[in-house]
């Protein structure tokens, strides 16, 4: 049994990589950053994206059975436009039928619109249409928001915090966000690569927040209650964009900020994942935001 994932030396990846190996897969990665450390060693081979050299991915897919597929950016950044990335993933899509995978499980996001104003979300709709008319077997599975040891936004909350109580929040707050824990979505990509029908579901824990709400729980959590200040999107984006000088970082966009605010990381049915994030940052609570998470220095 070989699956291909991409990007297992980084996020989400990494865990959809340490479950198959559990589960007695055979796990090559593709990723932009072949260089990086391998945590799996020989485990795992890793092999660039090769995405201008579409018969060097078809081979690079070859004898998987299935394809994990978590790429996508988080928002534009010189010639990494999210056009670009979905010809990417089209390729990649194409690819993969091409080499005979059977299954395509892909990371998508709840709320995934093809008709969505934002950028990140009409992208992961795109993405998902396109792959319903691939003539691929697919598993669609959408996290809202992914919680875990690297992950940025609660942690980048309780660092902020741990410097000051006062915390600007755009809006009224009341938007909502329901986390999920990074090895139950991995726990759930892999069960979704079982043959059978196509498949769509969201990913998404036990416990839905209020915005302000999320933000009171992190800063319970590390005792550090906040005073939160409400902020139209306009200075919320000038705020973050001085936190980002600070911290030589892109911490939140304009689309982010819409995004956010629009209510779409929130699954459309029940729950699909057991961990409560109120129980993993007490678990964590020691550790939580006591380093900056930088999505530019990951990408560097
Ligand atoms: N994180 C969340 O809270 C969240 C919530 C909902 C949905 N999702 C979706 O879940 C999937 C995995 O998220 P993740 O946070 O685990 O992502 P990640 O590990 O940081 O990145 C996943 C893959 O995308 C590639 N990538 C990311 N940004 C890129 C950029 N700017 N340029 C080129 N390649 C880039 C990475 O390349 P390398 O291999 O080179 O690192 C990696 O292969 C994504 O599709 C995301 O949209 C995430």
């Amino acid at each position: 049994m070989i699956a291909v994932v991409t990007g297992a030396l980084s996020y989400s990846g990494k865990y959809i990589t340490r479950e198959l190996i559990a589960r007695g897969y055979t796990v090559r990665t593709l990723t932009g950053h072949p260089g990086r450390p391998n945590p799996f060693g020989a485990a795992v081979e890793v092999l660039p994206f090769n995405f201008e050299r579409p018969e060097a991915l078809v081979e690079s897919l070859s004898g998987a059975s299935v394809i994990f597929n978590t790429y996508w950016i988080r928002f534009e950044r010189g010639a990494m436009t999210f056009g670009r990335a979905i010809n990417n993933l089209k390729l990649l899509i194409d690819a993969a039928r091409r080499a005979g995978v059977a299954r395509f499980v892909h990371t998508s996001i709840t709320g995934a619109d093809a008709r969505s104003p934002l950028p990140y979300f009409r992208g992961k709709g795109v993405i998902e249409e396109y792959l319903r008319g691939a003539g691929i077997g697919y598993a669609i599975v959408r996290p809202a928001l992914i919680f875990g040891p690297e992950d940025v936004l609660i942690n980048n909350i309780a660092w902020l915090l741990r410097r000051s109580r006062l915390f600007g929040v755009p809006g009224d707050g009341a938007y909502r966000v329901q986390p999920v824990f990074v090895e139950d979505l991995a726990r759930l990509e892999v069960e979704a690569a079982a043959p059978g029908a196509n498949l769509e579901i969201d990913a998404a824990g036990p416990e839905s927040y209020r915005f302000t709400d999320l933000v009171r729980a992190v800063g319970g959590t590390i005792g550090r209650p906040p005073l939160i200040v409400h902020l139209s999107p306009q200075t919320m984006l000038l705020t973050a964009r001085l936190v980002g000088w600070m911290t030589g970082d892109i911490v939140l966009t304009r689309d982010e900020i819409r995004g956010l605010m629009s209510d779409l990381l929130v699954a459309s049915g029940a729950p699909t994942a057991p961990t409560r994030l109120s129980e993993w940052m007490a678990r964590n609570a020691a550790t939580l935001g006591l380093a900056y998470a930088s999505e530019t220095a990951r990408r560097a």
